[in-house]
C-alpha cells in the first residue's frame, strides 16, 4: 500500500481526494498496488466533509510519517507551500503540486532536489489545468528544439473574454461568475492582471531553455484595460480579444510576454472559448501543435496532481523530470520584439489619418457605426519600441492591443 498525504483541502485539495475515491479502483490497478490516503493537512478549517482520522493540523506528523511516500501540495502561494514541499523531498517524499507561483519560483531548486534524492517533484497541474503540457515537453517533444509556445494558459480570463465577446457580459459580473465556478485564484487579480499567466508561461519557458526564466523579468499586461468598446473593434476586425501568454526564440534569446491580443480567424486560438485553455506548441523537427482541455477547476485540475501522484507511486526510485538551472536566462527586451498593433484614437480619422501614417507608415483605419468621436487604426509590423516612440507624439491615442 503507497500512502499519500495532502496539504490544503480547497478546490483542488477536495478534488485529489475525489478523484482518487472515485477511480480508486482503476488507479490501484495502474500504480500496481493500493493507494491510500493518509492524512489531509487542514490549516484553515474546512466543514467537515471528510473522516475525521485524515484530518491533521501540524505537518510534523506527515513529514516524520515514514510510512507516507507521497506529499500532495495544493494550497497555493508560496509559504508555507515552499517549506513544506522542501522539507518533504528532503525527507524523501516525492510531491506532486498544482502550485504554479511556487513551481515559477522555486522549480529549479526544488527539481535539483528531487534529482539527488532520487524521487519526483511533479507539476503538471501547475500549467493548463488538467491538459497534459508538462510530461510532452519534458517528453516526448525532447527530440525538438521548442521554436514557440504561445497559449491561453488562464481559464478565468478566457472565460471573461469569451462572455464579454458573445453576450456583451459585464466586466465585473463575469469576474464573480468564474469565481463561483472555482476557476479563479482566491485573488483573483492574479488572473486578471495576467500574473497567473506570466507564472505558467515562465514554467514552460524553464522547461524548453534548460534555464531560469525569472518571471519577474516578463512583461506583463492583463485584461483590467479591455471593455466592451475595444470588443467592439475586435468584431468589427473580424478578430476576438485574447490573453496570450508567449515565449518565442529570437535568435540566441527567447522573448516573453502576457498580454491582451487580437487573434484573426485563422490563428489555432481564436476559437478557444470559455474556461477551456490551448497552447500551440512549434517544434524545429515537429512543425506545429496544439494541446486543448479544461485550463482551470476541481477536477480537471485535479486530475493532473493524480495522474501526478500514479507517476510518483510507480516509479519509487527513479527521478523522471528534466530540471532547469538555476541560472537566469536573459529575455529579449521588449522595444526589440516585433509585431502590429491596434490603436485607438480620439477625434476622426478624416483629421488625424495624414499625420498618422507620416509617423507609424501605412496604417488601416477601423471605424465602429455610429462612433463619432473616436477611430482606430492597425500599424504595419514594427517593434515595440518604435511604436513607443511613435505613440507618444499622439496624445490622442486613447488604447493599444497588441495583434499577434
Ligand atoms: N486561476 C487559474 C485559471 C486556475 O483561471 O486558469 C488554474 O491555474
Amino acid at each position: 500500500m503507497i500512502k499519500i498525504a495532502v496539504l490544503g483541502y480547497g478546490t483542488v485539495g477536495s478534488g485529489v481526494v475525489e478523484v482518487i475515491k472515485t477511480n480508486q479502483e482503476l488507479i490501484n490497478k495502474r500504480v500496481g498496488e493500493e493507494l491510500d490516503i493518509k492524512y489531509v493537512l487542514d490549516l484553515r478549517e474546512f466543514p467537515g466533509t471528510l473522516a475525521e482520522h485524515l484530518i491533521v493540523h501540524d505537518f510534523e506528523q506527515i513529514v516524520n510519517d515514514e510510512e507516507v511516500k507521497i506529499v500532495v501540495e495544493v494550497m497555493g502561494g508560496i509559504e508555507p507551500a515552499y517549506t513544506f514541499v522542501k522539507r518533504s523531498l528532503l525527507a524523501g517524499k516525492s510531491v506532486a503540486t498544482s502550485n504554479k507561483a511556487l513551481v515559477a519560483k522555486h522549480g529549479a531548486e526544488l527539481l535539483a532536489i528531487a534529482k539527488e534524492k532520487n524521487i519526483n517533484f511533479l507539476y503538471e497541474a501547475s500549467v493548463g489545468g488538467g491538459i497534459p503540457i508538462i510530461r510532452p515537453l519534458t517528453s516526448s517533444l525532447t527530440g525538438d528544439e521548442i521554436v514557440e509556445i504561445t497559449g491561453i494558459l488562464n481559464g478565468t480570463t478566457n472565460y471573461m473574454m469569451s462572455k464579454m465577446y458573445n453576450e456583451n457580459a459585464d466586466y465585473d459580473a463575469v469576474l464573480k461568475e468564474a469565481q463561483a465556478m472555482g476557476y479563479a485564484e482566491r485573488d483573483p487579480s492574479a488572473d486578471v492582471e495576467g500574473h497567473d499567466a506570466c507564472r505558467k508561461i515562465a514554467i514552460l519557458s524553464s522547461i524548453i531553455s534548460g534555464k531560469l526564466v525569472d518571471f519577474e523579468d516578463i512583461y506583463t499586461e492583463g485584461i483590467t484595460n479591455i471593455t466592451l468598446k475595444d470588443i467592439q473593434y475586435a468584431k468589427a476586425m473580424g478578430m476576438k480579444i485574447k490573453l496570450l501568454a508567449s515565449c518565442k526564440r529570437s535568435g540566441e534569446k527567447l522573448c516573453a510576454i502576457v498580454a491582451p491580443c487580437l487573434v484573426s480567424k485563422s490563428h489555432p486560438l481564436y476559437s478557444i472559448e470559455d474556461v477551456f485553455n490551448a497552447i500551440f506548441v512549434k517544434g524545429n523537427m515537429l512543425g506545429d501543435s496544439m494541446f486543448y482541455g479544461s485550463g482551470a477547476g476541481k477536477l480537471p485540475t485535479a486530475s493532473a496532481v493524480v495522474g501526478d501522484i500514479v507517476e510518483a507511486a510507480k516509479n519509487p526510485n527513479r527521478s523522471m523530470m528534466s530540471t532547469w538551472t538555476t541560472e537566469k536566462l536573459e529575455l529579449e527586451e521588449k522595444s526589440e520584439t516585433k509585431k502590429k498593433f491596434f490603436v485607438r484614437v480620439n477625434g476622426t480619422a478624416a483629421a488625424l489619418k495624414d499625420k498618422l501614417q507620416e509617423v507609424f507608415g501605412a496604417i488601416e483605419v477601423v471605424t465602429l457605426e455610429g462612433e463619432e468621436n473616436e477611430f482606430g487604426f492597425v500599424t504595419e509590423v514594427m517593434s515595440e519600441g518604435c511604436y513607443e516612440k511613435c505613440a507618444a507624439q499622439f496624445p490622442e491615442i486613447c488604447h493599444m492591443i497588441r495583434v499577434e
